[in-house]
């Protein structure tokens, strides 16, 4: 069954009078929708537990990032056993900003994903082109090419536990968001790609992310391939995010 999800990735943002304040506006609002939404929050991991408790249940909350091993001595690192320990329901895995600030290849990518199935959380799968690929009429192929390898391993049941985000790397931060038309076209090559690798397609929940806001959140949550967003800038801002909430 496709799910409808709005995740909040905050990124390194915030502390912990942040999460008081807007963790306290979004509860009240979270509580309040009458859609089916599914909410994510997505803090820095060293506030999951105070955003937990002050979402009292009416979210589901996730990590950042997890890393490729299960255990041992990678300092710094946190495991998707920790993230599933802890409670959270969702990791982010291979978000462009890992893939072009920490040089995060799809092999590795792969490995992050195996490690989440495997602790029982859901994988948010980022993948996206660039400006130029996107200009090069390369989008479909890039995008196609990052969900062969990075979920190359995933078969049966798992795929249950994949969700994907497309994020057009250029519209990431910049103000600029892909037209829905051109969203959904990627969405659509997705399912094909997916559905050509053995995977549920047309049950897996697919979520676009690239400066969602409230003005444009309606229009691309309406396309038939676009189950939901991946929401950055926008999230920080209690009002805006449950905007987006509702424009599911
Ligand atoms: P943005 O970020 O909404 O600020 O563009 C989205 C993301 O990177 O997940």
């Amino acid at each position: 069954m496709r799910r409808r999800i709005v995740a909040a990735n905050w990124k390194m943002n915030g502390s912990q009078e942040l999460a008081k304040s807007l963790v306290g506006d979004v509860r009240k609002g979270i509580a309040a929708l009458d859609n089916e939404a599914e909410v994510v929050i997505i803090p820095p991991a060293l506030y999951v537990a105070s955003v937990q408790q002050l979402l009292d249940g009416v979210a589901q909350v996730g990590v950042q990032n997890i890393a490729a091993w299960e255990s041992g001595a990678y300092t710094g690192e946190i495991s998707g056993k920790m993230a599933a320990d802890v409670g959270c329901g969702y990791a982010v895995v291979g978000h462009s900003e890992r893939r072009q600030l920490f040089g995060e290849s799809d092999a590795v990518i792969a490995e992050k994903v195996g490690q989440g199935i495997a602790a029982g959380v859901q994988i948010i799968l980022c993948v996206g082109e660039t400006l130029t690929q996107r200009e090069a009429g390369l989008a479909v192929e890039v995008v196609s090419a990052q969900l062969r390898e990075a979920l190359k391993d995933v078969s049966g049941e798992q795929w249950k536990q994949v969700v994907v985000a497309y994020e057009p790397v250029w519209a990431i931060g910049t103000g600029k968001t892909a037209t829905s038309e051109d969203a959904q076209a990627v969405h659509q090559a997705m399912r094909s790609q997916l559905s050509e690798m053995g995977a549920p397609a047309q049950d897996m929940t697919l979520l676009y992310g690239g400066s969602v806001k409230p003005d444009n959140a309606k229009e691309l949550f309406a396309q038939p391939d676009i189950d939901g967003g991946l929401i950055g800038g926008a999230s920080l801002k209690a009002s805006d995010f449950l905007a987006i909430c509702k424009a599911i």
